[in-house]
């Protein structure tokens, strides 16, 4: 298979965890930064799943090359599951999202602030025009305020209690073994050293 892979976003967050857990697969990765066109993906899909293929095929198919996309969101129960797939749309940076989630959070006590962080991963073969899906989902509470200064978007307000620690205080590697994105891209690095892949991607 090509040693060359391109991880279809530009939050350079989320590519620095799956570039760090796909180390030995891949020699070159590739992110939507390193390219001078832009390509305009509207992710107008209800569903995570559909935004990550659409993602996936259509920076593949434009590229030519083996791609990675992942949609992710935040899912809070207290709020029927928002901000969800909308996640990234919550407020305009993610200091304002958080902002608001802590707003619209006032007044829920503890045991109600449940949530999931929950991420569709796509691998997707232009050549083949074949595409892979994986899932990872990390449960936890949203705290009352930020903490930590690790990771991206809404880990400073996630408290995961296993660790009793939100999940910005925690190292990337660390990060990784337990997260959303983590778990599916971990499952996507055993897909693609199983005999079964190996056989069939070379034909
Ligand atoms: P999208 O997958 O690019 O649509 O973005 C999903 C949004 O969910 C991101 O912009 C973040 O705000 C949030 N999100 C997804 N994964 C994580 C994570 O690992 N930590 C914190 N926030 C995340």
């Amino acid at each position: 298979m090509d040693r060359k892979v391109i991880i279809a976003t530009e939050n350079l967050g989320k590519v620095n965890e799956i570039k760090k857990i796909l180390a030995d697969e891949f020699d070159i990765f590739y992110s939507l930064k390193d390219f001078k066109e832009k390509i305009e993906i509207v992710e107008d899909s209800p569903f995570y799943i559909e935004n990550a293929l659409k993602k996936a095929r259509k920076i593949g198919n434009r590229f030519g090359c083996n791609t990675i996309a992942d949609d992710s969101g935040l899912e809070v129960d207290a709020l029927d599951g928002r901000p969800g797939v909308y996640s990234s749309r919550y407020g305009r940076d993610d200091n304002e999202r958080i902002e608001r989630l802590l707003d619209e959070l006032k007044g829920v006590p503890c045991e109600k602030r449940t949530a999931r962080f929950v991420a569709y991963v796509i691998f997707y073969m232009p050549d083949k025009g074949s595409f892979y899906v994986f899932y990872g989902q990390l449960d936890g509470y949203i705290g009352f305020e930020r903490k930590g200064g690790h990771g991206f978007g809404y880990d400073p307000v996630f408290y995961i209690p296993e660790f009793d620690r939100h999940l910005a205080e925690i190292e990337l590697d660390e990060k990784n073994k337990i997260s959303h994105r983590g778990r599916a891209v971990y499952a996507l690095k055993s897909f693609l050293n199983a005999d079964f892949f190996k056989r069939t991607s070379s034909k």
